[in-house]
Order: C-alpha cells, then structure tokens, then sequence
C-alpha cells in the first residue's frame, strides 16, 4: 500500500513510524515532512495547506490512504478535497473540524448538548468585551475564537491584563482574524488530562490517557509553548474518571455533532480538566496532540493503519483498540530561546540509539547533515514499566541529540510521579 500523510512535526514522525509497524505497507510519502522524517518515509516540498497540490499529488500516485494531521489542512477541507477524487482519508471534513477550528462552535455545541465546560460569554464588540471585564470574576480566560497556532489563549490574572489581552486580540489584530471574536470563560481549575479518542461516529474508542507540560519552564514557569514533554498514562486519570467522561463528555460530543449533520471521524482530542465539580472540557482538537501522540502511539499495541481504517469505513465497534500496560515519556529537546525566537540552521547529531527513540520536529537535512529547522526540534520517547524508569531512560536518550543551546526541560513526568507517590 501507499500512505500519504500530511504534516511535518513530530507528531507525524511519530505516526509514520507507527503505521510502518504494518507489513502491507510499502510507501510512505510525507508532505512536505522534515529531515528527520526523511529517514522513515519520501518526503514531498508540498505544504499542509496546500490542499490543491497535495490532492494532485495522491491521485497521481495512486495513494491508497490519506492521513491528515495537522489542524489548518482539516480546516479547510483537505479530507473533503481528497475523498472528492476518491482518497480515503484518516480525519474530519471541515464541517466537523470545526470543532477545534472555531471555539465559539465548540463553546456553544457544548452549552446546547450539556457537555460539562467553563461558563463563558462570546464577544464580537470590544466596547461589550470590556464592559463585562468591569464586573468579571479574576483570574479570567480569554480566548480568540479561531486557530491561533495554540497561542490564542490568554489566562489573565488582573483585570488590567484581562483588558489588554482583550484589545490585542480585537483592536490590535495579535492573532489576525481569529480574534474578531473572542470568547471570555471562567477560569477552572484542577489536574489536566489530554485524552485522544478514535471515533468513526458511532463509537468512541479512547486511547491511553496523557499528560502535557506546556509552559517553557521547569516547575511549569514561564511562557506557554507547543509542548516540552509528555507522561503516559496521567495518573490522575482513574478508571473512575475514564467513566465518567465516556458518559458525561465524550459520547454526547460524539451525538452532539452527529445531531448537528457534523458526525466526527478520525482522532478527536479531549482537553480536560479535572475540577472540584468533575470533569469538564478545555478543548476539543480535530487532531492527535502534539506531543501527546509521541508518547501514546509507541504504546498502541493494535495495528495503527487497521485502527485508522475502521474509523474511516465505520467499522470501530468491531476493530481491536489496544494498549500496553506500561508507562511512556517523551521529552521535548527545544532550540534556545524557544518559543520568542531562537536561531536555525544549527548542526546537530543524534547518537543511532537515540535516533531510534527520536521523532523529529524541526529539522532540514542539507547535504546529508541535519541542521536544526524550529523551535522545539525533536521529542525523545523512552517506554518503560514504570513512569520513574520511563522518565529516567527519556532523559537518558535524550542526552544523545545534541545541537548548540540545545534546551530541556529538567522535570517532565515529575508532577504525575508526585501524584502516584
Ligand atoms: P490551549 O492553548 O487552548 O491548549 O490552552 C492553553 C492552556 O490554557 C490550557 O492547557 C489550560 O492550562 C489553560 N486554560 C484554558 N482554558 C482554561 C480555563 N477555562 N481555566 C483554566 N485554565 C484554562
Ligand atoms: N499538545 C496540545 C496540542 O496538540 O494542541
């Protein structure tokens, strides 16, 4: 067979290496990858929103399936354009990919459908924006209504903060479009859990459970990134908890869009938190996480491309989702000055031990040399028995990629070991 999967991160370095695991599969062309990626699939200079080129080159090469990764391609409708000219894809149409292309959407699908969230007012008047900010509760969230590379999301902890956070986004246009309409939320607190799910629209099919660490410094400090790392599972995510999102979040999601002619097909992602008053919802993504699926997939025991198939034919219900009883950690090694700016084009090296364990983010391969290419340039998974020995190997792999001012964080996977202790 001949995949296509659209993408260039470490995310989808992580999901070709788990769809290579299969023997059908012959060829795996990236568009556009990276240089790291380049060593486990053909890597194509056509870039994730360019729908037109990217459908063009599947029909021309009798791509058998399509995996689309990445948010903006799902926004605008790279599945719909493909499945047109008869590729079948892993991921939501654009109707669906709303979800997480318009927080308004998702705020006001989970207010009708009873789905637990924030309490939140939606703005397309700043005078409006800032006059209920008189009288809000603080700390307060203020989110832009579209995709804003995961930057659109402003917790102000002053009313002062909550008033510029508010006229960046709709007076001084910080996030483009997307903040012509804002989204003002209670501020929630509690443990967070990503939980990524496989659904084909008639069942959901959760994966192992996730924890993200967002902010660029040790002890959760500092500015928020992409990702520096992730633990799997998160221990606050009993089988208690797991219960009571199936029944409270993630099957009326799955109804809730299958009522609005939305039904939802591919990976959808829950953003929870896990507050005093239960389980509630922080955000939907259209997508796997990134870099949560660098520490979920090499713990799917199940075949990746099956699992992907029976979610596109509606087959989910019959299809083994399985993962192993054991524990994953994947740290984020980031260019220095990551994520305000930071230099590329930097050499590195990677011992072939841990390149095996390494999924590339950002990286270009010039004359057979890798030279660093962005901010966070690649994710280091260990698999273990245990979180600490999981947590202990990462680190010791990650040791293994080395560029100038290469950047980690020290503490991945501490507060989850904490919360087993
Ligand atoms: P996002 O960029 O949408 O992933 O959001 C970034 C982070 O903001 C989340 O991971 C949460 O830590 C935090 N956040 C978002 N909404 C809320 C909320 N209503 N209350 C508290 N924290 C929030
Ligand atoms: N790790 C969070 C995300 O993929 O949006």
């Amino acid at each position: 067979m001949k995949l296509l999967v659209v993408g260039g991160g470490g995310r989808e370095h992580a999901i070709i290496r788990s769809l290579k695991k299969n023997p059908q599969v012959e060829t795996v062309y990236a568009l556009p990858g990276n240089g790291g990626i380049a060593a486990d699939a053909t890597c194509v200079p056509i870039g994730a929103t360019d729908i037109d080129k990217i459908v063009e080159f599947a029909v021309a090469n009798a791509v058998d399936y399509a995996v689309v990764a990445p948010d903006d391609p799902l926004v605008l409708g790279c599945v719909d354009a493909l499945e047109a000219k008869g590729v079948p894809c892993f991921g939501p149409r654009a109707n669906a990919a709303i979800i997480e292309g318009s927080k308004v959407f998702s705020k006001n699908l989970m207010k009708q459908y009873g789905i637990p969230t924030a309490r939140y007012e939606v703005f397309e008047d700043m005078a409006a924006a800032l006059a209920y900010l008189e009288t809000a509760p603080i700390p307060t969230v203020i989110k832009a209504d579209g995709l804003a590379l995961g930057k659109g999301v402003i917790i102000a902890q002053t009313r002062e903060e909550a008033f510029t956070a508010v006229r960046d986004m709709m007076e001084n246009g910080m996030f483009g479009a997307s903040g012509s309409r804002v989204v003002i939320e209670e501020f929630l607190t509690g443990p967070e859990v990503s939980v990524l799910a496989f659904t084909d629209g008639k069942v959901v099919r959760p994966m192992v459970s996730s924890m993200d660490h967002k902010r660029i410094g040790d002890h959760d400090t500092g500015l928020n990134t992409g990702g520096m790392g992730t633990v799997a599972p998160n221990p606050y995510y009993t089988p208690e908890v797991a219960e009571r999102c199936m029944k409270e979040i993630f099957l009326p999601t799955m109804n809730a869009m299958n009522a609005e002619n939305r039904t939802f097909k591919g990976c959808l992602y829950f953003g929870l938190m896990l507050t005093p008053n239960g389980p509630k919802v922080i955000e939907y993504n259209c997508r796997f996480g990134d870099p949560e699926t660098q520490v979920v997939l090499p713990l799917l025991e199940s075949d990746l491309l099956t699992v992907m198939q029976a979610t596109t034919n509606g087959t989910l219900a019959d299809t083994e989702v399985r993962f192993a009883d054991k524990h994953a950690c994947c740290v984020i090694t980031a260019s220095a000055g990551y994520p305000v700016s930071y230099k590329k084009g930097l050499p590195m090296t990677m011992t072939p031990e841990a390149a095996a364990h390494t999924y590339v983010a950002g990286a270009k391969l010039v004359d057979g040399q890798l030279l660093t290419s962005g901010g966070r340039v690649t994710g280091t998974t260990a698999i273990a028995d245990s979180l600490e020995e999981a947590i202990a190997e990462a680190y010791r792999l990650a040791q293994g990629v080395t560029f100038e001012g290469a950047y980690r964080r020290s503490d991945i996977g501490q507060r989850a070991l904490q919360a087993v202790k």
